[in-house]
């Protein structure tokens, strides 16, 4: 018998991709893995849409082979019972420890909310995100979408003047301030100090493609060595034009789905659902960067 071969279709004129033609459920051999790691290095985003969620087993196998997992816990949220999933997955469901729908005012709901922001998975931490696998396991009857942006496209088409302008600009990233700018309350002095601020060069090379690539996020709080008002201005300006319809992929949930980006070479959002009346239960797997970028 001859082994499956990854079927890849894309979803938009310049990144995104469908991946079908094999069971991700099952274990991968190294050349399928080698294929899934060559689509996203071209794409940037793949989604395989098997019709029915996947187990979290598998989901955390599918994760492993694509690169490390690390289980520390890398924030602190007041109050929040981390019991509903293996340590491997990111709970980013609205579902409680009793697995009721969370209510309004909730410290937990409040912070899910800044990822309506463009942002990339842990940029606030010196260890960055490299893949995100996002399952869906129940997802709401409207809204709830997911938008993707391609920073390898945006940065090709910036200006020669504004590239040679931020070519080697470093932003500060903090997880509170996003939070802030997304209505979430005054940290505690707890949930402070368990995540100091990260830097990252605003311009990078993407490893797997060689391309450039802008890195920004809503975690993004000022440029290193500038007037923070004058480095929030240019982090705006960037995200708005990397945000532009031509750069954005946006995926509609399906059941069963399981989306994959590359953060280090793309920003995403999630779109408004009404999340104290719906259920949706979305779990992600989070591979990490071995070392520090610098
Ligand atoms: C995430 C995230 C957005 C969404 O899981 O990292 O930002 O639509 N999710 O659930
Ligand atoms: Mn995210």
């Amino acid at each position: 018998m001859t082994a499956a071969r990854l079927v890849v279709t894309p979803l938009h004129p310049v990144f995104a991709a469908e991946v079908s033609g094999v069971d991700f459920t099952s274990s991968l051999d190294r050349g399928t893995v080698a294929e899934l790691i060559a689509a996203m290095d071209r794409y940037a985003v793949c989604a395989y849409r098997p019709g029915r969620p996947m187990p979290n087993q598998a989901h955390i196998a599918l994760g492993q082979a694509l690169g490390p997992i690390d289980t520390t816990p890398v924030f602190a949220i007041a109050g929040r019972k981390r019991s509903r999933l293996p340590a491997e997955l990111n709970d980013v469901a609205n579902i409680d420890e009793n697995d009721e729908v969370m209510k309004e005012g909730s410290r937990v709901i409040l912070f899910r909310r800044g990822d309506r922001l463009w942002h990339t998975d842990m940029s606030f931490h010196p260890k960055r995100a490299v893949y995100s696998l996002l399952s869906a396991h129940e997802i709401p009857p409207e809204g709830g979408d997911t938008e993707f942006a391609d920073l390898r496209a945006a940065y090709d088409a910036l200006a020669p003047s504004t590239k040679a302008e931020i070519e080697d600009l470093v932003a500060v990233h903090s997880i509170w301030h996003s939070r802030a700018e997304a209505g979430f309350p005054e940290p505690t002095a707890e949930e402070i100090a368990s995540r100091p601020s990260a830097r990252h060069r605003l311009v990078q090379r993407h490893p797997g493609s060689g391309r450039k690539t802008l890195y920004l996020a809503s975690h993004a709080s000022h440029i290193e060595g500038w007037p923070t008002d004058q480095g929030r201005v240019l982090l705006r300006e960037l995200k708005e034009f990397a945000t532009q319809s031509r750069f954005v992929y946006r995926h509609s949930w399906r059941l069963g789905d399981v989306v994959i980006w590359d953060n280090r070479c793309t920003m995403h959002r999630g779109t408004p659902y009404e999340d104290t009346r719906y259920r949706r239960d979305m779990r992600r797997a989070t591979t990490r960067e071995p070392a520090v970028a610098s």
